[in-house]
């Protein structure tokens, strides 16, 4: 079986209430190819999930950008997988590089909140990648392959889990992986699946590309044989998501 295409747009912390609006009247006026050729699903701030949920078209999917690795209590500022299970959220984003590496994320830590959120029925869009010190020094492999092991320990069903390889170089910086770049690191992440969890899994999941997507390099970058889909920052807030979205025909 063949792995549906899978765009992510990753708004960050941007956006106004009028700004919102404005995005997702552009995607529901969005030509698109079907709900069975690409798999859909924008990320706004925590505040505008309910916003974004209400008002999207219904073949858009959401997800949060984040949430707590246990139930939630006593942990002020945090917003639990429950609720947004209960907000009827499908989707979190864990592990991205900016909560690594401002916040301290470890893969560890990273590796409970997965498993928690999927625990509670949420679908996850987990991420690694290298920092551009990493590349340099030849361990990319080594790093990607770390932050999927604390998943693998602690995660058994994949079904519900796309993995965002993000090389933190390209992240925001316009220096877009080469296609050779991307398809090398989600070549050697789809053997590792096949190695170290099963040749089931490393065959059904979507590993997708993020770090300067646009409208003008996603098509050659969706041709790589293991890329699988895009996980989209800044052109995610642009009328060109739209164009990115279509590469997956
Ligand atoms: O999560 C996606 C994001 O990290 C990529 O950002 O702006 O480089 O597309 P950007």
């Amino acid at each position: 079986m063949g792995r549906k295409f899978f765009v992510g747009g990753n708004w960050k912390c941007n956006g106004t209430n009028e700004e919102v609006k404005k995005i997702i009247s552009t995607l529901n006026a969005g030509d698109v190819p079907s709900q069975d050729v690409v798999e859909v699903v924008v990320s706004p701030p925590f505040v505008f999930l309910p916003l974004t949920k209400g008002s999207l078209r219904s073949d858009f999917h959401v997800a949060a950008q984040n949430c707590w690795i246990k139930k939630g209590g006593a942990y002020t500022g945090e917003i639990s997988a429950e609720m947004l299970v209960n907000l009827d959220i499908p989707w979190v984003i864990l592990g991205h590089s900016e909560r690594r590496l401002i916040l301290g994320e470890s893969n560890e830590f990273v590796g409970d909140k997965v498993a928690y959120a999927l625990s509670q029925g949420l679908k996850v869009i987990a991420c690694v990648g290298e920092t551009l010190e990493q590349r340099e020094s030849g361990s990319t492999l080594e790093v990607v392959a770390a932050q999927t092991k604390a998943i693998a320990d602690r995660v058994s069903d994949w079904t519900n889990v796309v993995v965002a390889y993000e090389p933190v170089w390209a992240i925001g910086t316009g220096k877009v992986a080469t296609p050779a770049q991307a398809q090398e690191v989600h070549a050697e992440l789809r053997k590792w699946l096949h190695a170290n969890i099963s040749p089931e899994v490393a065959a059904s999941t979507r590993i997708i590309y993020g770090g300067s997507v646009n409208g003008a390099n996603c098509k050659e970058l969706a041709a790589q044989a293991d890329v699988d889909g895009f996980l989209v920052g800044g052109a995610s807030l642009k009328p060109e998501f739209i164009d990115i979205i279509k590469s997956a025909e």
